[in-house]
């Protein structure tokens, strides 16, 4: 996907910091972080012990403010890597005046170091990038190394729910989920034709759907 640059960035991510988690990365490579940790205490940071939420490649924020909205029982963190993007997303909540939403402008593959074993209850994969190149399958939300560390991060009744419109990346998922560990339920494979209840429309859910295309969708629990 290409990027637009993002008009006054800088001031734009100041004027709300307060929603975005700050932290430092290290200065080692990826593959170097072995037991590496710098955990977040997000009981302070969001002042209650609330189950935690996590949406992975949350775009301009419009599933995830919508569900904190529902849900001032539980704690929602919205994760992006896309600075310009992710921004749109802090403007989102904080025009909602959500208090139970943060940000982290991060990698998916650096939240290990961050949030501690078993400390997630709810992951969202919405409409993650296909990567349809195989050789950029490792970089799909559902490679097998990313759902190590989703085992890691999920406590004992957590679960995964994806949803996509792409059907090659949805075949890939299914496969990988069933072979590294997880059970899969409640699978759609037009979502908005199912009689599945509380659906929250992201933003490219809704120009997917406008176009006519069947919106696939699992849950995945991992086997204990
Ligand atoms: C196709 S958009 C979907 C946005 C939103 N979830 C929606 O449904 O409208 C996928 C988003 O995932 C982000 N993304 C892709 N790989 C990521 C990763 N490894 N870590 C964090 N975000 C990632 C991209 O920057 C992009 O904004």
């Amino acid at each position: 996907m290409r990027l637009r640059k993002t008009k006054n960035l800088e001031k734009r991510r100041e004027s709300c910091s307060e929603l975005r988690l700050p932290y430092t990365l290290p200065t080692f490579k990826l593959n170097e972080i072995k037991d590496y940790r710098q955990y977040f205490d997000l009981e302070e940071i969001f002042g209650n012990p609330n189950p935690l939420v996590l949406e992975i490649g949350c775009g301009k924020g419009q599933f995830a403010c919508t569900y904190a909205e529902r849900n001032p029982d539980k704690n929602v963190l919205a994760v992006e890597c896309e600075a310009g993007v992710l921004v749109k997303a802090c403007e989102k909540a904080q025009n909602m005046g959500l208090s139970n939403i943060r940000f982290l402008e991060m990698k998916a593959e650096y939240l290990p170091i961050f949030l501690k074993p078993q400390s997630v209850s709810e992951i969202y994969l919405n409409f993650s990038t296909p990567f349809p190149k195989k050789t950029y399958e490792k970089h799909r939300l559902t490679h097998k190394s990313f759902l190590e560390i989703y085992k890691t991060l999920l406590c004992s009744d957590g679960f995964i729910a994806q949803k996509t419109d792409n059907q090659g990346l949805f075949e890939f998922s299914l496969e990988s989920f069933s072979q590294n560990g997880f059970a899969l339920y409640n699978i759609s494979l037009d979502l908005h034709k199912s009689d599945f209840e509380g659906n929250i429309v992201t933003e490219y859910e809704q120009k997917f759907a406008e176009q006519g295309m069947p919106i696939y969708r699992l849950e995945a629990r991992p086997i204990l």
